[in-house]
């Protein structure tokens, strides 16, 4: 086999073979196919697409390039969540407890933030003595123990996609569906899980900009899943604003520890208990998604959530005083109010310009070396739909570089667009995507 024959095949828009995409894959990963090759390929794809047994073949192709984790020293079904990527998005923090307290195994890898996109390993680094860096053994340990585990994802997930994401990034050819469902797909099936929940965002500050599209890649990706045999739901979910009120480290910590006490933000709330009722379905501990929705909400406010959450930071080596005492969290020396430049309905807040603000303050990292700042962020006090005058502040700016502030504010300021005329409040939840079909919301 040749990669140069597999080029041509595509860019002649002929289908692929299983042994085809396994060869470039390989071939990629040990460098034996060279980027150059790659790229053309990967444009060829772009241009004349995969269909779906081509991105079946690709997805698994992707996950055998490195190890996959055996999650069957863990006993019931273990689940998992994924999202395509927001701004301020908390919700690891409140879901992964909130489903282990009604005893589902949530054995969760996850990430560091990059660019405008925050990681929940940082937010949870707030905490002081909080490790991520656990042993498989203690993993599994933990999960077997207290239903829930938080680790960084190890290197050797998936190889050849953080070649391929590097190389697609500086190409043009991020934006294809087979290739981001192939790419969230073997991360996700490689880490071993049994059910998967994924929130594929949709809307300005997302992958994809609108719900047709969205709905395509949730239906390949529930699609992919079920057919490597676990069960898999996706749910859409507008991005056209950031999650919550706090973007940031040790404030989204702040935020996620507000709603674990039935209090905090609604949208965040919404989305925990939405993805939450999913994964509580496919774990088989309700019948319908309205019995595991209210199952959730009373996890929330009999305070169970809460316990499973102190559990959890505690079996992870962190001080768990800041939840009845959010002093003893990383604090910012600089705090500063922002105003609106005018009046009016915020009509339009751009996410990413919202998330580059937050890392010029410090809370985010430009590359994986970076250090951050866990006390920077921003806290928004006013969201599209609301009215605003210049004498009352939109949001709150924490950092300890004072520098920094009059930069963040610019891009800040740069992300909203104004309106005379009232403008409703957007919804959150658009649809849910199982394996019998879309289920859209009102
Ligand atoms: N997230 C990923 O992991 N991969 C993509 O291609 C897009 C989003
Ligand atoms: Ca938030």
């Amino acid at each position: 086999m040749r990669i140069y024959d597999i080029i041509m095949k595509k860019r002649d828009n002929e289908e692929l073979s299983k042994e085809e995409i396994k060869f470039f894959i390989d071939g990629y990963t040990d460098d034996s196919i060279h980027d150059y090759h790659a790229s053309a390929l990967l444009m060829a794809i772009f241009l004349n697409k995969m269909n779906e047994r081509e991105t079946i073949d690709l997805t698994e192709a992707i996950m055998h390039s490195g190890e996959t984790i055996d999650l069957s020293n863990i006993e019931g079904i273990k689940v998992d969540k994924h999202s395509t990527g927001g701004v301020g998005d908390t919700t690891t923090l409140i879901l992964a407890p909130l489903v282990a307290s009604l005893g589902i195994k949530f054995a969760k890898m996850s990430g560091r933030g990059l660019g405008h996109t925050g990681g929940t390993i940082d937010k949870l680094e707030s905490i002081k003595g909080f490790h991520t860096s656990l042993s498989t053994e203690d993993f599994i340990k933990n999960v077997n123990d207290i239903n829930v585990a938080v680790i960084g994802q190890t290197k050797n997930i998936a190889p050849a996609d953080k070649k391929l994401y590097s190389l697609r990034d500086v190409t043009a050819t991020v934006d294809n569906i087979s290739l981001i469902a192939s790419s969230i797909m073997s991360k996700k099936l490689a880490a071993g899980s049994d059910a998967i929940v994924l929130d594929v965002k949709v809307g300005s500050g997302a992958f994809v900009k609108n719900y047709e599209d969205a709905v395509e890649l949730a239906t390949l990706m529930v699609k992919i899943g079920e057919g490597m045999g676990r069960r898999t739901m996706a749910v859409i979910s507008e991005m056209a604003q950031p999650l919550g009120n706090a973007i940031g480290n040790a404030i989204e910590v702040i935020e996620a520890v507000d709603i674990l006490k039935n209090e905090g933000p609604d949208d965040l709330r919404e989305l925990c208990l939405t993805l939450g009722a999913n994964l509580v379905v496919m774990a088989k501990k309700a019948d319908t998604f309205e019995d595991a929705y209210n199952l959730l909400e009373e996890q929330l406010s009999n305070g169970e959530a809460l316990k499973y959450f102190e559990n959890l930071i505690d079996a992870q080596g962190g001080e768990t005083n800041f939840i009845n005492n959010y002093d003893s969290l990383p604090k910012a020396k600089f705090i500063e109010e922002v105003f609106p430049l005018k009046e009016g309905y915020i009509k339009t807040i751009e996410s990413d310009d919202v998330g580059i603000a937050s890392l010029i303050l410090g809370a985010g990292r430009e590359n994986l070396e970076d250090e951050i700042d866990h006390a920077a962020g921003i806290y928004i006090l006013k969201k599209i739909g609301d009215y605003v005058t210049t004498d009352e502040p939109m949001a709150i700016f924490y950092t300890n570089k004072e520098s920094s502030i009059k930069d963040a504010k610019k891009r800040f300021h740069s992300a909203f667009e104004y309106s005379d005329e009232s403008i409703e409040h957007p919804k959150l939840i658009k649809a849910i995507v199982s394996k019998d079909g879309v289920t859209k919301f009102k």
